[in-house]
């Protein structure tokens, strides 16, 4: 049998996974949250979700595919042959295939906007909330702009593990880290930083309830991609020296940086306008900033543009890299379970995604009458379905898994790399106690208090 690929270095497997995580839900869905749910408040409870339930189920995932060196459901499966729990994988394969195709929407309207700032339009358009409608509702751009996006992200995973998805990590990211270091000192030096700063950092506790604390942990799931298995699959290529507990705490870490670090972008510049609200949801990035390009760079066109070019290439950047993450698991399922060749089963993904895009982007226009459960669009049930359902879902269902269910033994075997490692004994203790008892529960109280209040 045929050598499976592994990513070549430490490095890596770090730029790899942080790639997975930080992406449109650092720069785009964080920001807006923060904007919706009041503020400081809401990063500290997003932050207490990434320590206690984000950081312990990323290492379940990744002892999960590290120890099986196998896509998601042969994973599951050699490790609790003749049950049920290969659908963990099924539904995790299911998840990335739904999520990709309607984040390639999003990813798409980022390369519009990227496009329309090099051509210098964000930076002159007189109504920015007209042209973000008019660009969503068309029956064409949208479609045309997340067909680009996806063939960018089939060009990377046709490549392979080493060649595609580690070689362009490597270049993508850091750059991605540098324009976030630049666009930080850029905002801190507009004239409204000190309000768009109390705001991010003063926390509003008479904004939290049930919902808030749903959204944070939603939001962390996401952020951290842990929950269905992509991370999983990136494991699976992981060397058998990679440290897991390691790399999902730097993980964890890049990624909560680099999305308070979008809040300490975003918000000093828009309080730097009087006229725009800092809750204006999904718009935010899309109809507020180009507002507020336009209006604190009034008198420095030339450094609006700048801003502009360099703040749609970084949500680009970071969609394309978490995009990767979620093509590769039906790749890799589609090559190991239905014996395909990497070439076609990355065009199947692609072509499929492209298909089910097509009716997520039109579900701004055309088929915006088109509605599911709860008078939902195509795009907001694919939303709702992945990123509220099968991700806690898939959370509560791994760390069954990982803390219950797999012998305790080939755990720590897996932790300590075969007992070379060594950690002092209370991180085994929290680690086993978060696993089996805080993220199942405050899981699921959380999910049933969504669903029935
Ligand atoms: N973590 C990505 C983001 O923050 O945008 C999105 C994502 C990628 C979610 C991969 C889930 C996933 F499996």
């Amino acid at each position: 049998m045929e050598k499976r690929a592994t990513f070549g270095s430490k490095l890596g497997i770090i730029l790899v996974s942080a790639g997975s995580a930080v992406g449109l839900g650092n720069v785009w869905r964080f920001p807006t949250e923060v904007g919706a749910n009041g503020g400081a408040a809401f990063i500290l409870i997003y932050i207490m979700c990434v320590l206690l339930l984000g950081v312990p189920l990323m290492t379940a995932e990744f002892i999960v595919g590290r120890k099986t060196h196998k896509n998601q459901v042969d994973a599951y499966r050699s490790l609790s042959p003749g049950t049920g729990w290969w659908l963990q994988g099924a539904i995790g394969v299911f998840a990335a295939w739904f999520i990709l195709s309607y984040y390639s929407v999003v990813a798409g309207w980022t390369l519009q906007y990227l496009i329309s700032a090099v051509l210098g339009r964000v930076t002159t358009m007189t109504d920015s909330a007209a042209y973000f409608t008019s660009f969503t509702q068309s029956a064409w751009m949208p479609v045309v702009m997340m067909a680009a996006v996806l063939l960018m992200s089939h060009w990377v995973i046709m490549r392979g593990v080493q060649g595609g998805i580690e070689r362009y990590s490597k270049l993508m990211m850091p750059f991605l880290l540098l324009i976030i270091a630049v666009l930080v000192v850029g905002s801190f030096a507009m004239p409204g930083t000190g309000e768009g700063l109390r705001f991010l950092l003063r926390p509003d506790f008479t904004k939290l309830n049930g919902g808030v604390l749903l959204s944070a942990m939603g939001q962390a799931f996401f952020s951290l991609s842990v929950g269905m298995g992509c991370l999983c699959t990136y494991a699976s290529y992981f060397t058998d020296d990679a440290k897991l507990m390691k790399t999902a705490g730097s993980v964890a870490l890049i990624d909560t940086t680099v999305a308070v670090m979008s809040g300490f972008i975003i918000f000093p510049a828009v309080f730097s306008v009087q006229e725009v609200a800092p809750d204006a949801g999904p718009g935010l990035v899309f109809i507020t900033l180009p507002s507020v390009f336009q209006m604190a760079f009034a008198h420095a066109p030339l450094l609006g543009w700048v801003f502009a070019v360099m703040f749609y290439l970084l949500l680009l950047l970071a969609a394309l890299t978490s995009m990767m993450s979620l093509h590769e698991p039906v790749t890799a399922f589609l090559i190991e379970r239905a014996g395909l060749q990497r070439r076609a089963a990355t065009s199947v993904v692609t072509l499929s995604c492209i298909a089910l895009g097509t009716l997520c982007a039109l579900s701004f226009g055309p088929l915006k009458e088109v509605r599911f459960l709860f008078g939902m669009t195509f795009f907001d049930f694919f939303d709702f379905i992945s990123a509220k359902i099968i991700m806690p879902m898939g959370g509560v269902l791994l760390s069954i898994f990982v803390g219950w269910y797999l012998p305790k033994k080939l755990v720590i075997k897996e932790f300590t790399n075969n007992h070379t490692l060594r950690f002092p004994r209370w991180l085994f203790v929290s680690f086993f106690f978060l696993i089996r008892w805080v993220a199942p529960l405050a899981i699921t109280a959380i999910f049933i208090n969504e669903l029935l209040f």
